[in-house]
């Protein structure tokens, strides 16, 4: 399978931020930013493996400013990462205030994609090719993000496991928490 470049499957996403997406604060539901950002993540996935493509995961969705009703919002996707069967697509979002011209980043964030063969089977996607320092530098930091998933997986599910109610009761004191009265262990 020959590798195919970053460039090639590099889309960005432009939408108007219309009053329908606001909530009950006049600013843009979260989930509306949410919802193109997936949009974007499959056009820039599917492009680069040829292939239907699903979401598995995402990370890093901080929203670190408000969306207005009225900004334009610019979605820009790039594969970061290839995998066998999975690749990360980094989106950097930004809003603009046409009027203005001032221009937020509002989050960066990435999704895990799976290319999907006909019979629905995850299937191969070809190789990227790098051609920048930035194409190297993104895909080295997607191998750290998975390599840190997967220790903070295993700590948690061990966490988990191991977690005996009577041990840690004691760091809810700590919390905004109440117990229930006549609540049992
Ligand atoms: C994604 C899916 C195909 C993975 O199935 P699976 O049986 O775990 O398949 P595999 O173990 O072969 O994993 C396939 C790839 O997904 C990756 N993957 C699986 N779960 C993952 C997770 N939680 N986070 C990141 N990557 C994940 C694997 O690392 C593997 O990548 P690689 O081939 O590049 O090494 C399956 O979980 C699925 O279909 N999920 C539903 C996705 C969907 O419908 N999304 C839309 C939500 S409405």
């Amino acid at each position: 399978m020959n590798a195919k470049p970053v460039s090639h499957s590099q889309t960005t996403l432009t939408e108007l931020m219309i009053p329908s997406y606001a909530n009950f604060g006049g600013r843009v539901h979260g989930g509306i930013l949410l919802s193109l950002m997936d949009k974007v993540a499959y056009a820039c996935a599917a492009k680069h493996a040829g292939q239907y493509c699903v979401t598995v995961s995402v990370d890093g969705v901080n929203f670190r400013q408000p969306v207005e009703v009225g900004e334009l919002v610019s979605l820009l996707a790039s594969v970061n990462y290839v995998g066998r069967t999975s690749l990360v697509v980094g989106i950097k979002v930004i809003a603009e205030n046409v009027k203005s011209g001032t221009v937020k980043h509002t989050n960066t964030s990435y999704f895990t994609m799976v290319a999907k063969d006909e019979h629905e089977r995850p299937t191969e996607v070809p190789p990227l090719l790098l051609e920048t320092v930035d194409d190297i530098r993104r895909f080295l930091e997607a191998i750290k993000r998975k390599e840190l998933r997967a220790s903070y997986s295993e700590h948690f599910d061990n966490a988990k496991t191991r977690m005996l109610l009577n041990e840690n009761i004691g760091k809810l004191e700590k919390e905004r928490c109440e117990l229930a009265d006549g609540l049992e262990l």
